[in-house]
């Protein structure tokens, strides 16, 4: 089907005539279509899992298959697995699918040139046309293109698609089956080639900017083909403002290369703020006819990362308030819907966000196209690691190979993009030899070599985890370097003082929505045993902080761009700390349906000091504690709140003021020990001198080695806490106490620890109930190659909060000794001593009704188009029942369809596609798709076997 001859094609003509009324001169606009037609290739497909024989041929019979619309993740349906463990969401991801579709070509079609463009396929996709292997690819999140055009025929053909996840590698769950768009595109044999485009901006300045133009025509003919091409500038209100033609002659079978660059005066900047977009439109002719329209949208912005100061957008510095978001969406799974996706930038616009991390894998396209419009810079990310996650089987591909390939697509597809502002090639990528597909410095340059071959504006990085990695010179060749949690990137800039450093994952905080569990944690590792994480925001993993360490920490070290936190929205998959029980994260700022946990509004009110947020936490029924103690924390950008219980102030608490802690009556006291490290002044002393950067230490290393302290009298001891040299999961001791230094009682042990296989808590905090006035450490086991060592050893009457929430009353309000009564806890903010905001937290009674609340009540009849209706349970006076577990059942009159159900419970195994769901802690989320070309009014009811039912109404229009 290829080298054919040059035919007026009948459809040509139709779309020459049409060109013809709007003629190319400045000022009016080109229909995009011309010369090339885009079709939505995501209706009517076929699909099963498993591999029947001859799934490719045309005569296959598929009537038996599942009707499917994509974008289609075939295992998001369920069911779970609960034998499995949740790293990978406890779904039945693995396997192969195939999908077929049939469909019908003119005769004008077949002297075209057919492609389809897949935005993405987990994993491995073949593809065949009319029983012909015609493309495949072999990364699962990465877009390719099938050239289509030497298997399809005039009448009925038929594309099957087989995918296959066996061989993907993950560390979360990575969908499976055809889970983003496709398109069909069918364009004349001369055109510009797909993403040849590439739209820079050499200088700009505030009168003027340069826009360059590079392009490729691709002429499939046997014979040269005389062409003229024009390139029409438009600015962000869509008039022309610069236009320029060539003429060009393509080589039969051959491409050109335009090269043209325009002065634009008094350019719009795309910034943030106000994400201001251009559009390069490249019109090919012969004669006047025209070929093809190319149309790529640019920004016109300046930007660089120092290492001194962060980056600079526009001329100003901007502190990224970043998040890291994984690919998938909940209950929806890895299938990409530009709605879902729109919303979560919302969500995430509305809590002060202003910059993405794709972590780790190139995202769908329309996710870089909402963040050009929305206004977010992006931290395009081509590969988690680069072993089996990258698609690599047992090594092969060879890296060279595949990562240029992988970089080539990414970056061509990607780079016209202005919110992009940094490429990555990778996330903690271990270090060869010791991980045989690591990185080396070798390695790490080829790679960014590949991402600067097709674009070489921006800089490239990649997000390190393993600080000695700068002791080799493996990240010479990269611009900046990204570092995850625990402030690891120090050496990194002792080393290089010269590169720009971002906090490319921070945080790492857990909680889960609406659940709060007393007393607190005595440290950030210490869970509860019912699985969830409490949303008083005092826990994260063990290699990482809750958000205040970071707030503190991003304005300690004002050299870093900025923090991007792990995560915006929970995830399924990776639910640390229970991966066993749960199915989903805990990692999220929102839960899995977008509901806002409190720590969205701890972010909100710090990112967005000018926008009032008055929060409290926790909701107010708490029946079991009454007259107990039930702590009261505010998150608001005010200095200051005064909070009320029933009317009765509990007083005001002011930013930045700690209440004081009790004496810890072992410091300075007389202390001794078995044997100590003299040289180094490592002396028994300095394990209770109040210091927790002195240590002492054993003289030699192995387990036997004591240390005991004399606290002067005997004493009634309630709390323990102990600093050690390094994790204290290295650390086995037993601690024993004496009134007389003869007869000593063994009060607690610890034993070594496995867990967190990385990093952990330096810690150990211990709950004891003794009278002593002699207490002693004695060593029982070591691992890792610890010695016997003490950093600070401190001793308290009753519990005390760890030094390390400290940081929290500077960014939290916190009330900690409120006696529980149910009714109304009111909090009156102020910021530079005038009023501010208030917020109100009642007790609910029973539930009584249930509440539909939609996101949006005008859709659009695109079959794709998607409403989220948030489902509440309320008491007789319209209060939240925050405890509500009520099942709920919805019905949809309408154009309209369930395509998923979610309530943000990481341990919940119930479906999510059903018509029905289980409220957690007072709430769950229904999620409809409209039908295509079917617009009219959609009825949505919720109820239950106890409350009374809701009912809502929206519009999807065509
Ligand atoms: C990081 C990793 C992320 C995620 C996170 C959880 O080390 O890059 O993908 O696993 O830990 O805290």
């Amino acid at each position: 089907m290829r080298n054919r001859s040059w035919k007026i094609l009948g459809t040509t003509f139709v779309l020459v005539s049409l060109w013809a009324q709007v003629s190319p001169s400045l000022g009016a606009e080109t229909p995009s279509s011309i010369g090339r037609r885009v079709v939505n290739f995501n209706r009517n497909w076929r699909f099963t899992k498993g591999d029947p024989e001859k799934s490719e041929m045309p005569e296959f019979d598929d009537s038996a298959w599942q009707a499917v619309r994509l974008p289609h993740d075939w295992a998001i349906a369920g069911p779970f697995n609960p034998n499995e463990n949740g790293y990978a969401g406890k779904l039945f991801w693995k396997g192969v699918g195939w999908y077929r579709k049939t469909f019908t070509l003119e005769e004008s079609d077949i002297d075209q040139r057919v492609y389809f463009d897949f935005d993405g396929v987990m994993a491995f996709p073949k593809v065949y046309i009319n029983g012909e292997l015609a493309g495949k690819w072999d990364y699962g999140y990465m877009s390719f293109r099938v050239d289509a055009t030497p298997y399809v025929k005039t009448g009925t053909n038929v594309i099957a698609v087989q995918a296959d996840t066996r061989q993907h590698g993950t560390r979360w769950y990575p969908g499976a089956g055809i889970y983003r768009k496709v398109t069909m595109t069918i364009c004349e044999p001369v055109h510009v080639a797909h993403w040849s485009t590439f739209v820079t901006t050499p200088n700009v300045n505030d009168s003027s900017a340069t826009i360059r133009v590079r392009s490729s025509v691709e002429n499939h003919l046997d014979g040269e083909s005389q062409i003229s091409v024009e390139i029409v500038l438009l600015d962000p209100d869509r008039r022309a403002v610069a236009a320029k033609k060539r003429n060009y002659t393509v080589p039969g079978d051959g491409s050109c290369d335009l090269d043209i660059s325009f002065e634009i005066t008094n350019p719009q900047r795309w910034d943030i703020t106000s994400p201001k977009l251009y559009t390069a439109k490249i019109i090919v002719r012969t004669g006047d006819k025209v070929y093809d329209t190319d149309t790529t949208p640019f920004g016109i912005r300046t930007f660089h990362f120092t290492a001194n100061d962060g980056l600079h957008l526009n001329g100003r510095r901007v502190q990224l308030y970043g998040v890291n978001l994984h690919h998938d969406h909940g209950p929806l799974g890895a299938a990409f819907y530009s709605r879902a996706m729109e919303r979560q930038l919302e969500i995430m616009r509305e809590m002060g966000v202003n910059a993405i991390r794709t972590s780790h894998n190139p995202p769908a396209p329309e996710l870089l196209d909402l963040c050009d419009r929305m206004g977010f810079v992006v931290w395009d990310e081509a590969f988690d690691k680069w072993d089996d996650k990258a698609d690599r089987v047992r090594g092969e591909p060879p890296l060279e190979q595949h990562g240029e390939k992988q970089i080539r697509n990414l970056v061509m597809r990607d780079r016209n993009h202005p919110c992009i502002v940094i490429w990555s090639i990778g996330n903690e990528i271990g270090n060869q030899p010791y991980d045989r597909e690591g990185k080396s410095p070798e390695r790490v340059k080829f790679m960014g070599d590949f991402v600067r071959k097709y674009d070489s504006t921006r800089p490239v990085g990649l997000s390190c985890h393993i600080p000695g990695t700068v002791d080799q010179p493996i990240l010479d060749s990269l611009d900046l370097t990204g570092w995850n949690y625990a402030r690891r990137y120090a050496r990194c800039r002792e080393r290089y003082p010269d590169k720009p450093i971002i906090y490319s994952e921070s945080a790492s905080t857990l909680s889960t929505r609406g659940f709060y569990e007393l007393p607190f944690p005595n440290e950030k590792t210490q869970f509860s045993k019912q699985f969830q994480v409490s949303s008083y925001d005092l826990n994260s993993a063990a290699w990482s902080d809750i958000p205040d360490v970071e707030f503190q920490l991003m304005e300690d070290d004002g050299f870093v761009a900025g923090e991007f936190v792990w995560t915006g929205f929970d995830y399924l998959g990776e639910p640390t700390p229970f991966a066993q029980q749960a199915r989903s994260s805990y990692f999220g700022i929102v839960d899995l349906c977008g509901i806002p946990k409190d720590r969205f509004y701890l972010y909100r009110s710090y990112w967005r000091p000018e926008t009032t947020t008055v929060h409290i936490l926790p909701h107010w029924n708490w029946p079991d504690r009454i007259g107990k103690n039930v702590p009261v924390f505010v998150y608001t950008n005010g200095d200051s709140a005064e909070l009320f219980l029933n009317d009765k102030s509990l007083g005001r608490r002011i930013k930045g003021q700690r209440p004081k802690r009790p004496a810890n009556f072992a410091q300075a006291k007389s202390s001794e020990a078995s044997s100590a490290e003299l040289d180094k002044g490592n002396v028994a002393a300095r394990a209770n001198d109040g210091d927790e950067s002195t240590r002492w230490c054993a003289a030699a290393a192995g387990a036997g080695q004591w240390w005991q302290v004399d606290l002067g009298k005997v004493q009634h001891v309630g709390y323990l806490a102990v600093e050690l040299e390094r994790e204290a999961k290295y650390y086995g001791y037993e601690i024993k106490a004496s009134t007389n230094s003869t007869t000593w009682q063994t009060i607690m042990t610890k034993a070594t620890s496995r867990t967190p296989s990385w990093g952990g808590p330096r810690h150990a905090f211990h709950e004891v109930d003794v009278d002593a006035r002699f207490l002693r450490v004695e060593f029982t086991e070591l691992r890792g190659n610890a010695w016997a060592s003490i950093g600070e050893f401190s001793t308290y009457p009753e519990k005390v909060e760890s030094a390390y929430y400290d940081v929290t009353y500077k960014y939290r309000l916190r009330w900690n000794e409120v006696i529980y009564e149910p009714g109304e806890l009111k909090a009156i903010a102020y910021k530079d001593g005038k009023e501010m905001g208030q917020a109100v937290m009642r007790t609910s009674g029973e539930p009584a009704a249930l509440r539909l609340t939609p996101d949006r009540d005008k859709l659009s009849a695109t079959g794709e188009d998607l409403c989220y209706i948030l489902v509440e349970a309320l008491d007789e006076k319209g209060t939240l029942c925050p405890l509500a577990d009520t099942l709920v059942r919805f019905k949809i009159n309408g154009p309209a369809e369930t395509v998923g159900v979610g309530n943000g419970n990481p341990l919940s195994l119930e479906p999510f596609q059903a018509d029905y769901r289980k409220l957690f802690y007072g709430k769950a989320m229904l999620i409809v798709r409209t039908k295509e070309g079917q617009g009219g009014t959609i009825r949505v009811s919720a109820e239950s076997d106890s409350l009374r039912p809701a009912n809502i109404v929206v519009q999807s229009s065509e």
